[in-house]
């Protein structure tokens, strides 16, 4: 078949990334270019996401980045092949921008559009690396909503094998983050602050580290960062480093719980691939445990490239364009947009 150009919207939450793949007579698709425009510092002065906001900015921002995103490419809106958007899950606001654009592009350019699901984007963007997985893996998909272990057996092939029954592992680092009184988004800022505390200053709990199997939970742990951040001593000194200790002892606590279930997911299936997905995909302490657990039991452990790890649009094109390829979604010229919040 002849290669696929397949333009990619991402617009779930507080990022706007627009990518350009194409697909390949021989391998996955590769990636041609993609531009990514963050929300970031326009929600921190609210201490979150902002969702009307974000659906405006993303307004602003989507057509210029696609320009941006084609000019990068050399190429022209008329080379585009297929429209791929994020479907769901994400801020309902949000998702029809970037739908709506997807749809008008591929009603205006005569080419099919397709929803990808969020998660799937998140989950294939390793093979956006020079270096791609093979299957089956095991996929630790941790981001700000979800916190969730796969077994992937192909594209379109996944089986859940356990996932949080409440707070993300993203959403521990962010609440945590904010009753240490560190900015929004939290968790690159208590991972900063993590390198120079002490992990083992603070017992905090492990929620399901030996039960409920593969589930998670990060709650309880949120309310002891909570107990203990009301706690903390007065004088300056003394209280900076036990920021940074409470700091390090949280993250050490959400590290060792991904680890142990990653590793208890890689014993129940056999699998010697391990695949890391999301936000939370970022933390370097993270990647260290899981780097070197993995190394002595000679499993091969896989991360999207760092800027790839949050919300971007490459994630969203890949995924769209290994549907595709794989034969497992044919885009169709139907432009009556959906989205699915959750
Ligand atoms: O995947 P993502 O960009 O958005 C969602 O789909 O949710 O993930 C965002 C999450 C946030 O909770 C953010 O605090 C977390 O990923 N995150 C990190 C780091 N970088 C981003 N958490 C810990 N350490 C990091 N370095
Ligand atoms: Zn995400």
């Amino acid at each position: 078949p002849a290669p696929l150009r397949i333009l990619g919207i991402e617009s779930s939450c507080d990022e706007t990334g627009v990518a350009l793949v194409q697909t390949q007579a021989v391998g996955w698709p590769r990636l041609l270019a993609h531009g990514l425009h963050t929300q970031m510092r326009m929600h921190a002065e609210y201490g979150g996401v902002v969702p009307e906001l974000a659906s405006r900015d993303h307004i602003r921002r989507v057509l210029p980045l696609t320009e941006q995103v084609l000019a990068e490419a050399g190429l022209a809106t008329r080379d585009i092949d297929c429209v791929a958007y994020t479907r769901g899950p994400g801020l309902a606001g949000a998702l029809l921008v970037g739908a709506g654009v997807a749809c008008a592009l591929g009603a205006s350019l005569g080419v099919p559009v397709l929803g990808v699901h969020h998660l799937e984007g998140h989950l294939l963007s390793p093979f956006l690396s020079a270096d791609p997985p093979e299957f089956p893996f095991v996929a630790l998909l941790v981001s700000g909503g979800h916190t969730q272990l796969m077994r992937v057996v192909g594209v379109g092939q996944y089986e859940l094998l356990g996932e949080t029954i409440d707070d993300a592992a993203g959403e521990a680092f962010d609440k945590s983050a904010k009753l240490l009184g560190l900015g929004y988004p939290g968790g690159p800022a208590l991972s900063r602050l993590a390198e120079q505390g002490n992990a083992q200053a603070f017992a905090l709990p492990r929620p399901l580290l030996h039960s409920h199997g593969l589930d998670f939970s990060f709650a309880g742990l949120k309310t002891a960062v909570l107990v203990q951040s009301k706690k903390l001593p007065t004088d300056e000194a003394a209280l900076a480093q036990a920021r940074a200790d409470l700091a390090a002892s949280t993250q050490a606590a959400i590290v060792e719980v991904l680890l142990k279930k990653s590793l208890a997911a890689l014993r129940q299936t056999g699998d010697q691939r391990l695949v890391v997905a999301g936000g939370v995909g970022a933390n370097r302490a993270l990647r260290e445990a899981l780097n070197l657990a993995c190394a002595r039991r000679g499993v091969r452990v896989h991360y999207p490239e760092l800027a790839l790890c949050t919300d971007n649009g490459a994630m969203i094109a890949m995924a769209a364009g290994m549907r595709i390829a794989a034969g497992v979604d044919t885009p169709i010229k139907r432009y009556a947009f959906d989205v699915k919040p959750r």
